[in-house]
């Protein structure tokens, strides 16, 4: 089956507030490539990767629902709607819960608590294990919450530089069981449980550079990576572990602190099965 996304066109993208550092210089500044490039990225993932787009309409009043990435957490026909800590993005929740119900997951939300779905929420594609985190956006009680929901091991892991103040920016699980990680970007206990948890064959970790690239926001589907840009020392890696990997220009998205899979929502996720877990 192919994989499915949310994704939502940037015709009324830009960047109007700054809620991280990436948006701060960029406040008021317009985006004129910001269509052609998602156009170039949506048709890499439709045609070379072959994944099926379930579209959102693009609202004025809410310049970043292009990121769906923060729409929810899906879990089987399961959405977790994001609770935003920005006033600035609170209008997108009622568009991104009715789009899923239309799309049809039953939606559900945390209770007093932030959560960015998953921009801060990455399911292991191998190991049984949801990997959280928290500390910008998401709170560590979202963590909790989640653990009781999702029916596998989640880890909580607190983000400590503002650059990568969302998961998905620091974190990448692949199929492979490889995961790809800016340590830097997790606290020393963080980082200690993320090398615990994966082996260490599997965990590649990131330069600064790649990181801020933004190499870690890679949309897999198949045996394809989708992703801004990277080095040709990461190219190398993901290539001998079996990957096409497919760069797009992704600039203007980065503007307001967002890449590749921030673009998208995963509508088929949920916690891998243990017997396939990586063995170490
Ligand atoms: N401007 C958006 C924000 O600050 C960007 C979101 C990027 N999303 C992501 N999953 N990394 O919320």
């Amino acid at each position: 089956m192919a994989p499915r996304f949310l994704v939502c066109p940037p015709d009324r993208f830009g960047v109007r507030y700054a809620i991280n550092p990436w948006m701060t210089a960029h406040v008021g500044t317009t985006t004129p490539d910001a269509v052609r490039q998602w156009e170039r990225f949506a048709e890499l993932l439709g045609c070379v990767a072959d994944a099926e787009m379930v579209v959102l309409e693009s609202r004025a009043a809410a310049p970043d629902l292009v990121f769906t990435a923060n729409a929810a957490l899906t879990i089987g026909n399961l959405a977790v709607v994001s609770s935003f800590r920005h006033a600035e993005r609170r209008r997108e929740q009622p568009l991104y819960r009715a789009a899923l119900a239309r799309a049809g997951f039953a939606t559900t939300f945390l209770r007093q608590t932030y959560f960015e779905g998953a921009g801060d929420a990455l399911f292991d594609r191998v190991r049984p294990l949801l990997y959280a985190g928290y500390g910008w956006r998401t709170e560590r009680g979202a963590t909790l919450q989640l653990a009781e929901i999702v029916g596998c091991r989640v880890l909580p892991l607190l983000l400590v530089d503002e650059r990568f103040y969302h998961l998905d920016l620091a974190l990448c699980p692949l199929s492979t069981g490889h995961v790809l990680a800016y340590m830097n970007a997790f606290s020393p206990h963080a980082q200690t449980m993320l090398r615990r948890a994966i082996e260490p064959g599997y965990l590649i970790e990131v330069s600064v550079d790649d990181a801020l690239r933004f190499a870690c926001s890679t949309v897999e589907v198949r045996d394809t990576l989708v992703m801004h840009d990277c080095s040709r020392a990461l190219r190398e890696q993901l290539h001998a572990i079996g990957y096409r990997v497919f760069r797009t220009d992704l600039s203007e998205f980065h503007k307001a602190g967002g890449s590749a899979k921030s673009l998208t929502l995963r509508l088929d996720d949920g916690p891998a099965a243990a017997a396939t877990a990586v063995s170490a």
